[in-house]
């Protein structure tokens, strides 16, 4: 049998053999003749085999704990957050007792966010670390959600006063939240009681959260999962468009500060180091070992499945409140132990068929997911028990998104 490793690719971690990973690199002889040569030190010092998850790229990560009293300390808090395939769609303009956040059109993952739903979802995320960031500075947040009709871009406007400073566990879980795409405990459920206090956080208007734990539903959320993988690397455009995103050298991390990185993949160490020393992958390779992560471990480890739902998946405002909703409740599974992954093949897949008119199989299949009629799923995930501590993923400063008015 042919032992399977995952390796990062796109918006999601996939799997590679390691005879694929030696064929790759020419075999063992190879690797045997790099050594000789020195090619194979010289690309672990290059390839930052030695040093993940390290640099100017992560800077950001440690500034959390910087307190200078100022509005800037908030946003800092705010480029933590998750976002769609590390995107980090937004900016942030400081005003006299005030931040706005902005969306930035540009930074979308394109075809695999045709109606734009993760990059609002996305901004939702890092509207809910600076609420958090704000009630901890008793600065008594209060949130309007798109409240300008006539610009889209504006997702959110949040008002600054004063109150009694809240230093809650969401708080300070926000430096330590990190999407957890390693393989999960199997033979571990998480308990109805942790399900329950997880949807209970789901308390911004039109939210809602739906668990999938019994074998049966558990199969079906898998099945569609993995089968819209497969239609989003034989999708020409999806695929160039996941690719874009992937960031496959120290080079490409530190100069750009986001997208999805091999350091992020939830690997073990060693063989997150071989995935790193050896040759990059084709957007082929790229796209076959995701179909097998997804299929191998994503799906097969979850102990259950999950989704934030909305009413009206097209509202920019109700995809902002269920990007607050995964914020808190990733914040609240990281101060817990557990591991959460997105898993939004389906919909980007169901998104795709909307706008280009194409026949909604997948549409028809995520409707049928949902046995509750007026909601509809916005970001589908897994649970579980981790294996692995995740690393962070690379961030562009509160300094570099951030303008004042
Ligand atoms: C709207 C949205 C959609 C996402 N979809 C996926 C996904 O389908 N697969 C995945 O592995 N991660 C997904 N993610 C996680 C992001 O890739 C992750 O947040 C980003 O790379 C930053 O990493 P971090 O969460 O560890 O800080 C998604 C995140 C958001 C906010």
């Amino acid at each position: 049998m042919i032992e399977t490793v995952p390796v990062t690719t796109g918006s999601d971690t996939h799997t590679h053999s390691r005879r694929r990973f030696l064929r790759q690199a020419g075999g063992l002889a190879a690797l045997t003749a790099l050594t000789g040569t020195g090619v194979l030190s010289w690309r672990t010092a290059t390839q930052g085999v030695l040093s993940p998850a390290t640099g100017p790229a992560y800077v950001a990560w440690g500034q959390f704990h910087d307190r200078g009293g100022q509005p800037l300390d908030l946003v800092r808090a705010a480029v933590l957050a998750a976002s769609a395939h590390n995107t980090q769609p937004w900016r942030f303009r400081l005003a006299t007792g005030r931040i706005d956040l902005y969306a930035v059109p540009d930074r979308t993952t394109g075809t695999m966010d045709q109606l734009r739903r993760e990059m609002y979802i996305s901004l939702g995320c890092a509207l809910e670390n600076l609420t958090l960031a704000a009630q901890a500075a008793g600065l008594a947040p209060s949130v309007r959600v798109t409240p300008d009709p006539a610009d889209p871009t504006l997702a959110a406007s949040v008002q600054l006063g004063s109150g009694e400073p809240l230093d809650s566990l969401l708080y300070r879980a926000i430096p330590d939240r990190h999407t957890n795409r390693g393989p999960y405990r199997t033979g571990r459920p998480v308990p109805a009681g942790v399900l329950d206090e997880m949807a209970a956080l789901a308390t911004e208007p039109d939210t809602s959260v739906v668990w999938w734990t019994g074998a049966g539903d558990k199969h079906t959320f898998a099945d569609l999962t993995v089968r819209a993988t497969e239609a989003i690397v034989a999708d020409h455009a999806q695929a160039a468009d996941d690719y874009r995103w992937w960031r496959d050298t120290p080079a490409a991390i530190q100069h750009f500060r986001d997208g999805i990185t091999l350091d992020a993949s939830g690997l073990p160490p060693l063989v997150r180091a071989a995935g790193k020393i050896l040759p990059g992958q084709s957007r082929a390779e790229y796209g076959a070992s995701w179909i097998a992560s997804t299929r191998d471990t994503h799906v097969t480890t979850a102990a259950a499945f999950g989704a934030v739902v909305v009413h009206d998946p097209a509202d920019h405002a109700q995809r902002v409140r269920a990007g607050r909703v995964w914020q808190r409740m990733h914040l609240w599974a990281t101060a817990h132990g557990l591991g959460l992954q997105p898993l939004n093949q389906m919909l980007e897949r169901a998104d795709r068929e909307l706008a280009t008119g194409q026949q909604p199989v997948f549409g028809t299949a995520v409707a049928a997911l949902l046995p509750e009629r007026g909601w509809a799923p916005v970001m589908p995930f897994r649970i579980g028990y981790p294996t692995i501590d995740p690393l962070p993923s690379p961030r562009r400063s509160a300094a570099d998104v951030t303008t004042r008015s």
